[in-house]
């Protein structure tokens, strides 16, 4: 199933910069740099974008601010602002901060689910199932994550099936839309091609499957290419590749959205997005956070390839 045809060539990236980039950054940003690191992902043009977590502020601290962020930024039209929620309390401080869509998120193997939100995947089901029901009914759109989907930082590999059966309970909730997390970066391009045959297997349509790498192992790009090329058409990224899980040791970055923009520009299915404006963004960050980005575009810039332009 390596050639599934798909609804529309174009991909479409869902930028987690600055959820799961800042979640893990060792210094909080001031609420005033996330807005502005907002604001410059909204001029590139990119359209849907995970502001921040309404999760405990002493599970992630970094993201204590999410309502404070959200009130601050200004809207654009056309462009979706998402946030993550691990339960009702989570939901009610998102419909406060009138976000446009919420994520929702729990793990395929249970050790990880353990450490991540303080439950086995059984207790966590009756604590997502009416997060699910109560932002739909609030006209909110849904997406549901599951993370450790290739592999655990506590158990090692885990099997495709539990996957799926994680994904069609949450699916059987009601989410729109699919992220299936590579959350320590350790699958390789058949991996994926098999979990999204196991999906397909089930009916579930690849257009409401994204696809969320980390990049730990530099298979991330691969690993996308695999996932496109079996029909998914929205992928996950991070501003110059920031990101990573603090309750999944090992977890480096996101796959950097520069990076996918340069694989699906090169292919001739990228959104509209501006490249230079993300490249400006992403060494505008790396000043703020006082440190270099990991992206390969970044090493490529900023001259550390040899290259000064591109
Ligand atoms: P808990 O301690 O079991 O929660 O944490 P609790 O329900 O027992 O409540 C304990 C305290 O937390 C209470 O406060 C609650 O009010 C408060 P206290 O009475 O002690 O003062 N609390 C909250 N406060 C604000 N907002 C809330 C909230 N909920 C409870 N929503 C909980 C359980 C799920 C809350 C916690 O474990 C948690 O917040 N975990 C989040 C961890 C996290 O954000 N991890 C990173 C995101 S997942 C990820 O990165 C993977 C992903 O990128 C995909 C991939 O890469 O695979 C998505
Ligand atoms: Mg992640």
């Amino acid at each position: 199933m390596t050639t599934v045809q798909a609804s529309t060539a174009q991909v479409t990236l869902f930028e987690v910069g600055p959820r799961d980039g800042l979640q893990n950054e060792p210094e909080t940003l001031a609420t005033e740099v996330k807005v502005e690191l907002l604001e410059r992902l909204m001029e590139s043009g990119l359209t849907r974008i995970e502001v921040s977590s309404f999760v405990s502020p002493k599970w992630i601290p970094q993201l204590a601010d999410a309502s404070e962020v959200f009130q601050r930024m200004r809207r654009r039209r056309g462009v979706e602002l998402s946030a993550l929620v691990p339960n009702l309390q989570g939901l009610e401080r998102a419909l406060a901060a009138d976000v446009d869509s919420v994520g929702v998120f729990m793990s395929a193997s249970e050790a990880h689910n353990q450490k991540n939100i303080n439950k086995t995947r059984a207790e966590t089901y009756p604590v997502l199932a009416p997060v699910v029901t109560q932002a739909l009914q609030a006209k909110k759109q849904v997406r549901g994550y599951v993370s450790t989907a290739f592999g655990c930082p506590y158990e090692g590999a885990v099997n495709p099936l539990e996957v799926v059966d994680v994904a069609l309970r949450l699916l059987d909730m009601g989410i729109q839309e699919l992220s299936i997390g590579d959350t320590i970066g350790v699958a390789v391009p058949t991996q994926v091609e098999r979990l999204l045959a196991e999906l397909d297997a089930k009916d579930v349509p690849m257009s409401q499957i994204a696809l969320h790498f980390h990049d730990t192992r530099g298979m991330a790009i691969a690993n996308a290419y695999a996932g496109y090329r079996c029909g998914v058409r929205t992928f996950d990224g991070s501003i110059g590749g920031l990101g990573g899980c603090p309750y999944a040791k090992g977890a480096s970055g996101n796959v950097a959205t520069e990076d996918l923009f340069y694989l699906f520009d090169g292919m001739g299915v990228a959104p509209a997005v501006s490249i230079a404006t993300l490249r400006s963004t992403a060494a505008w960050l790396e000043q703020k956070l006082g440190r270099k980005l990991e992206s390969r575009d970044r090493r490529v810039v900023s001259g550390e390839e040899g290259e000064t332009t591109v």
